[in-house]
């Protein structure tokens, strides 16, 4: 692979989100490069990257598919190293493993801390988006590198929003959401309200909306994370009672596992939007105008 060493920056993307990372290298004005990854039949991966890099050097990787990415990354990172970089950001719009914060039950990994631990062993810097902070509410707290900067995409959707709905009524399907629908519902002034959920298993929730005026309304129910759907679903079952004009969807992350996006469909979902920060069917905003800011205006210590 040819030498990069002529620009001071370079962004390095990988397969799986080659599309996003080409579309912030473009808006942010750094030449792009591809990672190149074989899978061997066995599961393990080899790297390459060109062989010369320039002292600054941008990871773009979302880390849904967790324990696969976080492996690549960990390697690429270390060659980027090897190779001549002296400072790495990595741009992660999607980053894994921030929900188990504690350990829930006795012996159980706080996955967030260790996998913050790891990620900081080999980047500078990192930027990702709506990270969900529960109990630890710093990003850098959680993944101790400077700066450690958590984007929301709610301005984002809220502009998505006001051009999609006229007069939508945002729900939060629980408690933790309720920063996210907020911030979007005060943007433009839309109604909002937050549902409490109680969880009982990977795949058993049950969510108790608050009483609300939803007949006729067009309702958006706003997380932050799909993953199941369960949540998702459970809150368009209930709010289907009320006869809604409509019932749409609206994540930052669209991990929607198995057939999550079809029970949705049939709990009366007629709508389902994300960003781009996880590659999905439903993706229908980008953030790379958002991430390609605060690439820019990352203050990177001297090297
Ligand atoms: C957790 O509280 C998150 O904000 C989401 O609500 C949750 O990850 C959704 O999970 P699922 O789609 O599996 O119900």
């Amino acid at each position: 692979m040819p030498s990069l060493l002529n620009d001071s920056r370079l962004l390095i993307g990988f397969p799986d989100y080659q599309k996003p990372a080409q579309r912030l290298a473009s808006k942010a004005g750094i030449p792009y490069t591809d990672a190149l990854i074989h899978h061997f039949p066995d599961g393990e991966t080899r790297l390459r990257l060109p062989e010369a890099l320039p002292e600054q050097v941008v990871l773009c990787q979302t880390l849904d598919h967790p324990n696969s990415r976080l492996v690549e990354l960990v390697l690429a990172a270390a060659t980027a190293r090897d190779l001549g970089a002296k400072h790495i950001t990595l741009v992660a719009p999607y980053l894994c493993y921030m929900r188990q914060d504690k350990a829930f039950q006795p012996g159980e990994a706080v996955s967030q801390r260790i996998v913050g631990t790891l990620l900081s062993q080999w980047i500078d810097a990192l930027i990702t988006v709506d990270s969900h902070l529960h109990r630890v509410h710093r990003l850098k707290d959680a993944v101790p590198v400077n700066p450690a900067i958590n984007l929301t995409a709610s301005p984002v959707m809220s502009a998505f929003l006001m051009k999609q709905i006229d007069n939508p009524f945002l729900v939060g399907p629980d408690e933790e959401s309720e920063q996210w629908v907020a911030s979007i519902a005060r943007n433009r002034g839309f109604d909002y309200c937050v549902a409490r959920k109680q969880r009982f298993g990977d795949q058993q929730v049950r969510v108790s909306l608050p009483e609300a005026a939803y007949r006729n309304r067009h309702i958006v129910l706003v997380d932050d994370i799909a993953s199941t759907g369960r949540t998702l679903e459970d809150a368009a079952l209930g709010l289907a009672r009320f006869e809604p004009a409509s019932i749409s969807v609206l994540v930052t992350h669209a991990l929607f596992v198995d057939d999550a996006q079809e029970r949705l469909r049939r709990a009366g979902v007629s709508q389902i939007w994300s960003t781009d920060a996880v590659p999905h069917p439903s993706n229908a905003l980008h953030l790379d105008h958002l991430l390609a800011e605060a690439l820019n205006g990352c203050k990177i210590s001297p090297i």
